[in-house]
């Protein structure tokens, strides 16, 4: 991670310089450096880092809420300053399966996507949660699990260079959902666009859970999509689309 922070600092120090060309030379150099965390037959993994980790299995999702989808339609708002009280293993692995988890034999996902090439992706910046150690994760849709990228807790360092909204710092978990536009290029220029209704179907779904669940979380957009890559160690043809902070309600 030194080397990976090392690269980072010096990019952005280029790219606040106001040197040309300086932010791609920090992607390029981080570009070897990655490896895919893991495939699978529908979400090809694209995280910074493969680490040797095994990974997490999550627990089993519920699918028996404790109010009704009327409810928590009516129930949800947007919630900015959620309590830094842990959440639990079993909350991030709900909340990951709302957004992304699969839901047949098929490869079917909560979430609709176009022609069914989910070019989504979904993180987790752990700061505290009970039953997972701080770090950053990479969610295994078809195993319902979550790959280690890297250890240590990166809400600060995200949320200052990535965000600009230092409140979404305080929320004990972000997550983060990216998308892979050259996943939609069958689509001709109906692709991008398309990505970016699936992101606001996936958020809506996890933001319905998150409320039904009793806890607050919220739709961040007004993101640094560059340097917030940088930060997570994306690959070049992945973009950060939208950014989650959930924790319990004040
Ligand atoms: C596409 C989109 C981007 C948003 N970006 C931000 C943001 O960057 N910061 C923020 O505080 N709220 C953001 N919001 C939340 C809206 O401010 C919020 O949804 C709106 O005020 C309505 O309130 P409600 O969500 O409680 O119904 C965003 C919402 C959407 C749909």
């Amino acid at each position: 991670m030194s080397g990976m922070r090392t690269v980072f600092i010096v990019g952005l120090l280029c790219v606040f310089a106001g040197i040309p060309g300086a932010a791609y030379t920090a992607e390029s150099v981080l570009a070897p450096a990655r490896s895919h965390a893991r495939p699978d037959e529908r979400n090809v993994a694209s995280a910074a880092e493969s680490t040797l980790a095994p990974d997490i299995g999550l627990p089993a999702p519920h699918t028996n809420g404790k109010i009704s989808v009327e409810q928590a339609l009516k129930e949800r708002r947007s919630v900015r300053n959620p309590l830094p009280t842990p959440l639990t293993i079993e909350e991030v692995g709900q909340l990951c399966w709302a957004a992304q988890g699969v839901t047949d034999v098929h490869g079917h996902r909560t979430a609709p996507s176009a022609q069914a090439k989910y070019p989504l992706e979904l993180y987790v910046l752990a700061g505290s949660v009970t039953g997972l150690a701080p770090g950053l994760y990479h969610y295994l849709p078809s195993s319902h699990a979550l790959h280690l990228v890297s250890g240590g807790d990166l809400r600060a360092t995200f949320v200052d260079r990535g965000v600009g909204q230092g409140w979404v710092a305080t929320a004990p978990v972000i997550f983060v959902l990216s998308g892979v536009p050259e996943k939609m290029a069958s689509m001709g220029e109906r692709g991008r666009p398309f990505m970016w209704v699936e992101v606001g179907l996936a958020a809506q779904g996890f933001l319905l859970q998150a409320t039904s669940m009793g806890l607050g979380s919220i739709f961040v957009g007004g993101i640094r999509p560059a340097p917030a890559a940088m930060v997570l160690g994306l690959p070049p043809k992945e973009e950060v689309l939208a950014v989650l902070p959930v924790g319990h309600k004040p």
